[in-house]
């Protein structure tokens, strides 16, 4: 059964939190399964020891006793997003600053995990996570410590969804026939990708309350 967005959802995204329900989580494909292990067995511990952040999306009219705290309620997740440290090894023209290139490889930022649950996909919840992530990475990551690459290792069937936001297979032939090509968006060339700022907004509000 599909389990569309309500007419007026609350989505919101927050981190990830130890009582949120990841047993309602559902993959669809079975191959789609290590994303919900993942969400389940490992993104509190990823988060914990500071090894990767998890982002979450979820609706907030599920809170439905507003007297509640966000904080404490166990929402269930719609879809995530899991960021970590990374960097990546490609031949790349930096215009003006031909000199970076003595320092290869460059900083990047990884989308580790991307997954929305199999009954809310094509609503728009993806493209959500991935603005979002590079809302944070800009605002958060660029300007204070310096980092120029958005980075994942796509799925063979998620390259188009990728490729719809800009992000571009590392040109080799050896990566182009991989399982999990690497791709890449540089992050100095997307000043147009400022709506996630709402959903930080929204989120820090949310957790405020
Ligand atoms: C890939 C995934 C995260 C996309 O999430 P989603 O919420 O379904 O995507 P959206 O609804 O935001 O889609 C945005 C656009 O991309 C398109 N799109 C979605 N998935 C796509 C795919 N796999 N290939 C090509 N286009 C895709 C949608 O049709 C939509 O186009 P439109 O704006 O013209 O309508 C989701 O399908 C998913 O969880 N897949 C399984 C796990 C996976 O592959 N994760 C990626 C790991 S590398």
């Amino acid at each position: 059964m599909d389990a569309n967005v309500q007419s007026d959802p609350e989505l919101v995204i927050i981190p990830i939190s130890d009582i949120h329900r990841c047993s309602t989580f559902k993959t669809g494909d079975a191959q789609y399964q290590p994303l919900k292990t993942f969400l389940q067995q490992d993104s509190i511990d990823f988060k914990n020891n500071f090894i990767a952040q998890t982002y979450v999306v979820i609706d907030d009219n599920e809170r439905t006793d507003k007297n509640k705290e966000p904080i404490t309620f166990p929402y269930s997740i719609i879809g995530y997003i899991t960021l970590t440290c990374s960097e990546i090894d490609i031949d790349y023209d930096f215009g003006e600053c031909e000199r970076a290139k003595r320092y290869t490889p460059y900083p990047a930022i990884k989308i580790a995990r991307l997954a929305v649950d199999s009954r809310y996909r094509g609503q728009g919840i993806g493209s959500l996570l991935l603005e979002y992530a590079l809302y944070l990475v800009k605002d958060a990551i660029m300007p204070k410590v310096g980092c120029r690459f958005l980075i994942t290792d796509a799925k063979q069937n998620a390259i188009s969804f990728y490729a719809r936001y800009d992000m571009q297979l590392v040109d080799t032939e050896e990566n182009k026939s991989s399982e999990h090509p690497i791709m890449f968006i540089d992050l100095y060339k997307t000043a147009h990708y400022s709506s996630g700022e709402n959903k930080v907004s929204q989120s820090e509000a949310i957790l405020a309350n």
